[in-house]
C-alpha cells in the first residue's frame, strides 16, 4: 500500500513538472530579429519597416499566435560584405524564431542563403532581388513587398503609353538598380518604346553632375531613374536643379518620391512614379492604417511601413495556424502561403514563389503627398523566373 501511494505521489510529480514544462514553453516569447539598415542612405526605410512592423504586433494585444514577441536588432548599415556576419548574430547568438529583413538587395542575397542553409524562417519586408523569389525561393523564404521588376515593368508600360519612345536610365550599379531597369525595358518595350543609354554609378555615390550633363546632350524623351531614400532626395533635386525637369520627364519606381517628398519639396512636384501603394487609396484598412501610425509615430506612413506592417500580418497568420507553436513548421509555412493579406496598400495574396501579387498604382507627387492616379497594372505577379519550389 505504502509503495503504490509512493509510486502515484512520484508519477503525479513528473506530470506537474511536463505541465510546467509545456506552459513554460507556451509562455515562452516568440524571437523576432530585425536586419535593418539604421544607419546610412536607407536608415529612415528600416525606421519605418520596423515601427510597421511592431505597430501590428502592437494592435494585436503584443501577441502573435499567442505568444508575447521579444525582439533583436541588428544594423545591417545596407553593406552586402558584413550580411553573413550580420544575419549569424540573429540565427547563432541570438537564436531568433525569425529573421525579419532587409532593404538593400545586394544584402538580402547573402542573408537568404543563410536562412536556406539553417533553415531559418525569414520574412523579406522590401529588398526586391528577383533571386530570393526566383532561384533561390524556398519554403522557409517570404517576401512582403515586391521584386524589383514589378514597379519597373509597370513604368514602362506607362510611360511607352505615353508617348516616350527613346529612354535614358539611371540607377545605383546594384541588383536593385539593374533589375528595375530590366523591368522597365520590358514595359517599354511592350509599349513601343526603347532603352536607348543606361547610366550608372555606384551605390550610394550621390554625385550626379556628370551623368546629369550626358542626360542633358542626348535627349532623350524621358529618363528612368531608380534611386531610394537619401540618394532619391538628392537625385530629384539636382535635376531640377540642372533644369532638365522642365524638357524631360522623370519617370521612377515609386522608392523616387516615397517618404521623400517632404525633402524634395518643389523638385519633385508633378512627377508620375509606379508602386504598389499610394496616398489617397479608398481602402478601408489603409485610413485605419494610417491614422494607427501617424497617432503612434507622430509621421505619416509610406510604403516602407506599409511592407513592415505586412511582414507582421503574414507572420500572424503563419503562428495562429499553429497556435504559436513554430515547430510545427509545415502547417505554419501553408498557412502563410494560403493568406489573404489585408493590406492597407489593398488585399493580395502570395504568388508560389512568396511573393505579393498586386496591383501597381501610378501615383503623381502633389505637395507631400503621392496622390493615386489610378490602377497601371492590375493583379501583377513577377514571373518569379527559375524558382523551383521544393
Ligand atoms: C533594394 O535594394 O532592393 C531596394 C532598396 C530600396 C528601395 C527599393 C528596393
Amino acid at each position: 500500500m505504502k509503495h503504490r501511494r509512493k509510486t502515484l505521489a512520484a508519477a503525479l510529480a513528473v506530470a506537474a513538472l511536463c505541465f510546467a514544462a509545456t506552459g513554460a514553453q507556451a509562455q515562452s516569447k516568440i524571437k523576432v530579429g530585425f536586419m535593418l539598415p539604421y544607419t546610412g542612405t536607407y536608415a529612415a526605410l528600416g525606421n519605418a519597416i520596423e515601427n510597421g512592423f511592431k505597430l501590428y504586433v502592437q494592435e494585436q494585444g503584443g501577441k502573435l499566435g499567442g505568444r508575447e514577441i521579444e525582439y533583436f536588432k541588428v544594423d545591417d548599415e545596407s553593406e552586402p560584405s558584413k550580411a553573413v556576419d550580420n544575419m549569424n548574430k540573429l540565427v547563432k547568438r541570438d537564436n531568433v524564431d525569425v529573421v525579419v529583413g532587409t532593404v538593400h538587395s545586394g544584402v538580402v542575397m547573402a542573408m537568404a542563403k543563410v536562412a536556406r542553409d539553417t533553415n531559418t524562417l525569414l520574412v523579406v519586408p522590401n529588398a526586391g532581388a528577383g533571386a530570393v523569389t526566383g532561384p533561390m525561393c524556398a519554403p522557409n523564404i517570404f517576401r512582403s513587398s515586391f521584386t524589383n521588376w514589378q514597379p519597373g515593368y509597370a513604368m514602362g508600360k506607362v510611360a511607352g503609353e505615353k508617348g516616350s519612345k527613346k529612354v535614358v536610365t539611371i540607377t545605383w550599379k546594384y541588383a536593385a538598380g539593374d533589375e528595375s531597369v530590366e523591368g522597365f525595358r520590358e514595359g517599354l518595350k511592350s509599349a513601343g518604346g526603347e532603352v536607348v543609354k543606361e547610366l550608372t554609378l555606384p551605390f550610394p555615390n550621390v554625385e550626379f553632375q556628370a551623368l546629369l550633363t550626358e542626360i542633358a546632350a542626348t535627349k532623350p524623351d524621358a529618363v528612368y531613374a531608380f534611386f531610394a531614400g537619401g540618394g532619391a532626395v538628392k537625385f530629384v533635386k539636382d535635376y531640377a536643379a540642372a533644369g532638365l525637369n522642365k524638357t524631360i520627364p522623370l519617370y521612377g519606381p515609386g522608392f523616387l518620391t516615397d517618404g521623400t517628398l517632404e525633402a524634395q519639396g518643389a523638385a519633385a512636384q508633378g512627377m508620375l512614379t509606379t508602386l504598389h501603394y499610394a496616398d489617397g487609396l479608398s481602402v478601408p484598412k489603409d485610413k485605419a492604417f494610417r491614422a494607427d501610425y501617424t497617432k503612434s509615430y507622430k509621421s505619416a506612413p509610406d510604403v516602407y511601413a506599409v511592407q513592415g506592417y505586412d511582414a507582421a500580418q503574414m507572420l500572424g497568420a503563419g503562428l495562429a495556424a499553429v497556435k504559436g507553436d513554430v515547430s510545427k513548421r509545415n502547417d505554419l509555412v501553408a498557412a502563410i502561403e494560403n493568406a489573404h493579406i489585408e493590406s492597407p496598400r489593398g488585399a493580395f495574396t502570395l504568388s508560389r514563389a512568396h511573393n505579393p501579387v498586386q496591383d501597381i498604382y501610378l501615383h503623381n507627387a502633389a505637395t507631400t503627398e503621392n496622390k493615386f492616379e489610378g490602377v497601371a497594372v492590375k493583379g501583377l505577379a513577377d514571373p518569379a523566373r527559375g524558382c523551383n519550389m521544393k
